[in-house]
């Protein structure tokens, strides 16, 4: 049997190994020997060290292909371009050279991400990078600059020059059409662009670019500003534009909301009504801010879809057969259609678009049940249904507050939420003790 020894391993034995690795061979063991062949291999260990970093180092200088490009626009990624347009100012101060920078923003990107999912953003994003990538021409350079931004390095541009290409590509964006499931997503953009100015630095450049594109945002977006003429308006100048955006906004739905109640057999403040009730016992339940004001206007636009169902059975003054039924039961979904071209009415829909559903599950358009019927739609029902029996209409007189909570009682559980018709009930008779009429919410 074969003796196995065991012995420390040497300095010797360390020697060997990396004389193996570099490629050389150690002369006869011994300790002159040794030392002699030590120092070779010290020296030949270090360069090949020193040979390893200056590998790790230039991989790290430059960089792999794959993280040059953003993988899904294939433009220039963020980090890439910095350098870029560190190094093409350098070199425009050094020749005296014009040269511009543009960013672009792309509109709505968050909400659209919100509403639509991420796959559409990114289809967003993907439309924009296209049409820039075809407008731009080849001594630009491209690169995605945040989430939602692009920017271009413009060499021999001035800002006339860099507003006219950016005027291009947005003309190019907003005449792009895209649509998903029946809604219009806006494809839009804002865009901002920078000449440098003698001795700028990048930082500075791209800071009065991004102001730029701030302030084209500001005043409406869908547009391209220069970074010279800002025009941003004074704070007082903003807030009455945008209360003036905000009332010219309500005014349309409410001319909305008339056009179908001229065309229902309702009162004409039905919706006035059914938005009132809805609202008020919204925010009984929590309602707040932005989501209680967009549960309003689904309120008041709750039955906008009446608008595409014919007269002869909107108006019919008989019971409806089955076919003009169904002719009827269509007029949430043509709500949602007649929203969805609006985008900023998109909000809307959970509230209108649902409003016939039933807690068992027995209504229309989905046949949805319980909790499964957005919030906002089992409220809006509840007001509906109220306003309905509560309301004086034409031919026949409203019924009293306690008859129209009792026939709310009687449904609760098959067609209401049952829950939301007791807060409902409590929230009626707690203004019939106080004696007061429910008033407009505004
Ligand atoms: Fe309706
Ligand atoms: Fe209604």
């Amino acid at each position: 049997m074969q003796e196995i020894q065991v012995r420390p391993v040497t300095d010797v034995d360390v020697r060997q190994q990396v004389a193996r690795l570099v490629g050389i061979d150690l002369p006869p063991e011994g300790m002159l020997g040794v030392f002699a062949t030590s120092e070779a291999i010290d020296g030949m260990a270090l360069k090949a060290m020193l040979q390893g970093q200056v590998d790790a180092l230039s991989r790290a200088i430059q960089p792999d292909p794959s993280t040059i490009r953003d993988p899904l626009t294939g433009l220039l990624t963020h980090s890439y371009f910095q350098e870029a347009l560190v190094k093409a100012v350098a070199e425009a101060h050094r020749y005296a050279g014009i040269f511009s920078l543009l960013v672009i923003d792309i509109d709505f990107f968050t909400p659209i991400n919100r509403r639509y999912g991420y796959a559409v953003g990114d289809q967003v994003l993907t439309l924009v990078t296209q049409a820039v990538s075809d407008t731009m021409r080849t001594s630009d350079l491209v690169s995605r600059f945040g989430g939602d931004e692009v920017a271009a390095l413009l060499p021999k541009t001035d800002l006339d020059g860099a507003w006219i290409l950016a005027e291009r590509i947005r003309e190019k964006v907003a005449s792009l059409h895209l649509e998903v499931s029946g809604s219009v997503v806006p494809v839009l953009i804002s865009a901002g662009v920078a000449e440098l100015r003698p001795d700028e630095s990048a930082d500075s450049l791209e800071e009065r670019a991004r102001a730029a594109v701030d302030a084209a945002k500001r005043s409406g977006r869908n547009r391209c500003f220069r970074a010279g003429d800002l025009q941003i308006p004074d704070g007082q100048a903003l807030a009455k534009g945008i209360q003036q955006r905000r009332e010219a906004f309500y005014d349309s739905v409410q001319a909305l909301a008339a056009v179908v109640e001229a065309k229902d057999a309702y009162t004409n403040s039905h919706s006035r009504s059914v938005a009132e009730y809805a609202y008020r016992l919204a925010r009984r339940v929590g309602f707040e801010g932005d989501r209680l004001e967009t549960l309003r206007l689904a309120a008041t636009l709750h039955d906008l879809g009446k608008i595409g169902v014919p007269d002869a059975v909107l108006k019919k003054p008989g019971p409806l057969t089955d076919e003009e039924w169904d002719v009827m039961k269509r007029h949430p979904s043509i709500g949602r259609q007649i929203i969805g071209h609006t985008f900023h009415l998109g909000d809307l829909i959970p509230g209108l678009y649902y409003h016939h559903e039933r807690w068992d599950g027995r209504g229309y358009p989905e046949g949805l049940a319980g909790e499964a019927i957005p919030l906002e739609a089992r409220v809006v029902t509840i007001g509906d249904a109220y306003s309905a029996m509560v309301d004086d209409r034409v031919y026949r007189k409203g019924m009293s507050h306690d008859t129209a909570c009792n026939n709310l009682r009687k449904a609760a559980g098959s067609q209401f939420d049952p829950q939301l018709v007791e807060i409902f009930i409590a929230m009626i008779e707690e203004e019939e003790l106080e004696g007061r009429k429910v008033a407009d919410p505004a």
